[in-house]
């Protein structure tokens, strides 16, 4: 596995796999401190391409000034081995100042879909992340890439922006939402995880227990306010400090429901857990 660290590499190192095999070249983004929840990008990612490019970037642009930014785990050679095991081709792992060189001044912004719920909890947060995977999608070129759906709205403002800029590599349509991975108690796989002590760990599990209970509701036909209500009751009992949001939603533009329509719907939350954040999705009517 090659590794690039800046744009002149990386180009000469896509230009190269674009020659090899069919040239079809999958991008999977991480910020590192890798899990399953990345390999099985990576393998879902192989399955449909020649070549696999991953990228670790801990985007500064996207944490807020009292997030996480400087405590976020940082493991470049552990991941590096993770990635090459899995055949990875090419990992684009650049500086800051190689991706902001000085000068730096452009912000991209998806309205709508970015401004409710993680968008109103963590302000300018989507536009960080806009930023940066538009950089990341025209440095790589991709033919697709393939994003975890543990960060729901996250997919749902790449793809709309994917849409509104015409993207050609990748297009909207091959922007890849991958199913979330879990732990064999139910808590989505986060990089964010490792930061919960056993306590906290083992409370965490109240949040997918819940979510599955109001989505029984739901579906049963309860009120949803009501559902909604309970899994917030129900995740403060556990330990969690407070929730964030916990929202029923239309799966692909993420506006609010009150009720249960006749198209997909998503049950979305965040809550805090001792210092951490934590965030989930579920289908709901699937
Ligand atoms: O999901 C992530 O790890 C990040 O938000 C991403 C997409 C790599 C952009 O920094």
């Amino acid at each position: 596995m090659q590794i690039a660290t800046t744009r002149d590499v990386l180009r000469n190192a896509v230009a190269g796999l674009r020659q090899a095999g069919d040239g079809r070249i999958a991008l999977v983004p991480t910020m590192g401190a890798l899990h399953e929840g990345h390999l099985t990008l990576v393998r879902r990612a192989r399955e449909l391409a020649d070549h696999v490019v991953a990228s670790i970037f801990v985007n500064p642009k996207q944490f807020g000034p009292n997030e996480d930014l400087d405590a976020y785990p940082r493991q470049l050679a552990e991941d590096a081995r993770l990635l090459e095991g899995e055949g990875v081709a090419l990992l684009w792992a650049p500086t800051v100042a190689e991706m902001y060189p000085s000068g730096f001044a452009t912000n991209v912004s998806v309205a709508g879909v970015s401004d409710r719920l993680c968008g109103a909890a963590r302000p300018g947060h989507f536009d960080g992340v806009a930023t940066v995977v538009l950089k990341l999608f025209n440095q790589v070129q991709p033919d697709i890439a393939l994003f975890g759906e543990k960060d729901y709205q996250q997919l749902a403002v790449i793809r709309s922006m994917a849409r509104d800029c015409d993207l050609a590599l990748p297009e909207a349509r091959n922007i890849i939402g991958v199913p979330t991975v879990r732990e064999a108690d139910g808590l989505a796989m986060s990089s964010r995880n490792r930061y919960l002590s056993p306590e906290q760990r083992a409370a965490a599990a109240a949040l997918p227990q819940a979510m599955r209970r109001t989505i029984a509701a739901i579906e049963g036909g309860g009120d949803v306010a009501g559902a909604l209500a309970a899994l917030e009751a129900e995740v403060i009992a556990a330990g969690f400090s407070s929730v964030d949001y916990a929202d029923l939603a239309d799966a692909a533009s993420l506006a609010p429901l009150t009720a249960l329509g006749t198209g997909p719907a998503r049950v979305l939350v965040a809550a805090r857990i001792g210092g951490t954040r934590l965030i989930d999705n579920m289908a709901v009517g699937a």
